[in-house]
């Protein structure tokens, strides 16, 4: 017999996700924060869970919590650091011996003022982690991914601030907030431009961002130096956020909800901040970039 959980805004959950039975999820960032709600959002739809982290303790923990809640699930760990292109490719020959068959990809992890200023390839850290080092999982897990399959890719309300200019991966950003901005812009024009290019029969290519909300994302043993307008802004800013839990339902409509090829799902509150999650378009300064040099969302 399954066990009943208890998780918030199960109405809306009942009404808008379907559910998983039998189709397995792979949740990058999974130990933590959004990734973790997911996680948590996804079986509680009974699909199987595969966490994807950088810290091993981390991921272990997670899976300990996530199996004391859903005892009945089945969840496993496996070791990523998307900073490294030979963990990208370890652990996607580790994934398809564990699941040859993936039928959700949520690529969630992601870093904002990260302590190391470039990669272990030796990339600027934001942009070789949330772009290159997402997009480059993208395409080595692809071909596990289910032809019903869905690849869903956590971006931000500040893609929209971000800009291109010849090298996406050029170190030219003046502050951390562009880099970031940059970042997200990067990955939200990779997915517009993916799945345009899909042909019936592949799986479908999707966004999603959670507005705002407080998690361990700028926490000090995750940020080097932020500049004082950061901090104080977030400190003001998170006490009118929701909570990650609610801030994970645009993420989980995307991978169980009615979703077409293409879709960005986000809060549907003001500035895009609080709110059950709606269909949005992505911002016409991610669709003009991709159409004037394609070739910069590519890696
Ligand atoms: N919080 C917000 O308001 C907000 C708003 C817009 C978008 N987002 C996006 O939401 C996603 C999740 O962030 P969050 O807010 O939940 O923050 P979080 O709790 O810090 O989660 C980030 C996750 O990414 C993992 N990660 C970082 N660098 C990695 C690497 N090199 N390789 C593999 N995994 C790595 C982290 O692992 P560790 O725990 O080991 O660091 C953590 O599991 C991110 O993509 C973020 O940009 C968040």
């Amino acid at each position: 017999m399954r066990t009943v959980i208890k998780l918030h805004y199960a109405a809306w959950r009942r009404r808008a996700l379907s559910d998983l039975s039998g189709r397995v999820a792979v949740v990058t960032g999974g130990n933590g924060g959004l990734g973790f709600e997911t996680a948590r959002g996804l079986l509680a739809l009974h699909a199987r869970v595969i966490l994807a982290c950088r810290d091993a303790s981390k991921g272990e923990a997670a899976r300990a919590r996530l199996l004391s809640e859903f005892p009945d699930a089945k969840v496993d760990f496996l070791p990523l650091d998307l900073s490294r292109h030979v963990s990208i490719t370890e652990f996607s020959d580790r994934l398809a011996a564990l699941a040859p068959k993936v039928d959700r990809f949520v690529h969630c992890a992601g870093v904002y003022y990260p302590r190391e200023n470039r990669t272990s390839d030796g990339l600027p850290a934001t942009v070789g982690i949330n772009f290159a080092g997402t997009v480059a999982l993208a395409k080595a897990t692809e071909p596990l991914l289910s032809p019903d399959g869905r690849a869903v890719f956590v971006t931000s309300l500040v893609d929209r601030k971000g800009s291109v200019k010849e090298d996406p991966l050029a170190d030219d950003e003046p502050d951390g907030y562009a880099a970031y901005a940059r970042s997200k812009f990067l990955l939200s024009g990779y997915v517009f431009k993916k799945s345009a290019e899909r042909v019936p029969g592949e799986p479908l290519y999707l966004a999603a961002h959670p507005g705002i909300t407080k998690t361990p994302l700028l926490s000090k043993e995750k940020t080097g130096p932020r500049p004082l307008w950061s901090r104080a802004g977030h400190a003001l800013i998170y006490p009118f956020t929701q909570s990650p839990e609610k801030s994970s339902l645009p993420i989980l409509f995307a991978v169980a909800g009615r979703a077409e090829n293409g879709d960005l799902f986000a809060p549907r509150g003001l500035f895009q901040v609080w709110g059950y999650p709606k269909r949005f378009p992505f911002s016409r300064r991610v669709r003009d970039a991709v159409k004037k040099y394609p070739e910069c969302f590519e890696i």
